[in-house]
């Protein structure tokens, strides 16, 4: 049945206020602290879980609480505090989100500018997600909120460690949306990476500028029925169309294999690529340096002549005499 309206956590810490969203195994619940600011309470749905698929839910959600804990960042939820028990079930608290998630958008198609901040703001945020030796592997609208104009990441609860996999195929199977979801977590075999949350930015971004969700990867592997984003909204830009089909390449080896590396693929309305001194522009930028440091050495130059003469002027002009009512000792 799962918590009601104003039952009490941690001794009255948090007070539920209703239910956000129902999950298939989790329910993500409205609650207040005692300030009465809004928080949210995400935790597993015992009613829907059998014993043992509840303890297994139950690590996962002390995972996911671990691994939002080590991301820290402006586009990504923040924890409110450690997990803790309550009535035997593990809670993770989180900040509310004030905002709608992007599956939920008023507008099914998005204009390019206000899709790539969406897109660059996230691809920042995961670039700590994976810097963190994590990969999220649930990046789709709806686990993106967009709070005053910008787009905070939620749900950690499929990210994993680079090296481990331990969440079965048919639990993504289960958990993931088609249609975001890398090939490569269909298979046993392949490594996971950060080309694996690469597909899904490319795949959220598809979504936002055509509002279609593509088709799934898996089958895209048998058959590959991907229509470019173009061919659904011609007002795309070719850069734009190009990156998306190159970041949703179905061979991992053939994806960019970084968020920095698909990113240098995307014009961006604001610009936040660093400038690289590559052997190509290293002699413009040394000539710009040289050219800084001959119009200082001319004005110094300058300068100090025009010093030198001040002074002598100074020195050799009649000095002037006392006045006549000063009184000398
Ligand atoms: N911190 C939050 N603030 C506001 N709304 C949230 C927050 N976290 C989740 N939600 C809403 O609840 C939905 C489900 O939460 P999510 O963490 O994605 O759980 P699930 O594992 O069920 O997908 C989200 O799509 C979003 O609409
Ligand atoms: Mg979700």
């Amino acid at each position: 049945m799962g918590w009601v309206q104003n039952k009490q956590l941690q001794k009255g810490k948090y007070t539920i206020e209703g239910i956000l969203r129902k999950g298939r195994f989790g329910i993500t619940y409205l609650a207040t602290d005692q300030k009465g600011d809004r928080v949210v309470i995400k935790t597993p749905d015992a009613d829907s879980l059998s014993p043992d698929e509840l303890k297994r839910w139950q690590e996962k959600f002390v995972q996911e609480a671990f691994k939002l804990a080590k991301c820290t960042h402006p586009h990504i939820v923040r924890l409110l505090q450690d997990p803790f028990q309550e009535d035997g079930l593990w809670c993770i608290a989180m900040e509310y989100v004030d905002g709608v998630d992007l599956a939920d958008r008023a507008k099914n198609i998005l204009t390019e500018p206000e899709a790539l901040k969406y897109i660059q703001q996230i691809g920042e945020a995961l670039k700590v997600v994976h810097k963190n030796e994590l990969i999220h592997r649930d990046i789709k609208p709806a686990n993106i909120m967009i709070r005053n104009g910008a787009a905070v990441l939620i749900d950690f609860g499929l990210a994993r460690d680079v090296k481990s996999r331990k969440l079965s195929v048919s639990d993504v199977e289960q958990e993931a949306e088609k249609g975001f979801t890398a090939p490569e977590l269909y298979s046993d075999i392949l490594e996971l990476g950060a080309y694996t949350d690469v597909y899904s930015l490319a795949a959220t971004l598809y979504n936002l500028l055509t509002g279609k969700t593509p088709p799934s990867a898996k089958d895209r592997q048998i058959h590959d029925t991907l229509v470019a984003p173009k061919g659904y909204n011609p007002q795309i830009s070719d850069n734009i169309n190009n990156a998306i089909i190159k970041g949703m390449n179905v061979l991992p080896r053939d994806r960019p294999q970084s968020i920095d590396e698909w990113f240098n693929d995307i014009e961006f309305p604001i610009s936040t690529r660093k400038t690289k001194f590559t052997k190509e522009n290293i002699s413009f930028w040394l000539g710009v340096a040289g050219f800084i440091v001959a119009v200082i050495a001319i004005f110094t130059g300058i300068f100090q002549n025009d010093l030198r003469e001040y002074i002598l002027k100074f020195f050799s002009r009649p000095q002037p005499t006392a006045p006549k009512n000063t009184i000398q000792k």
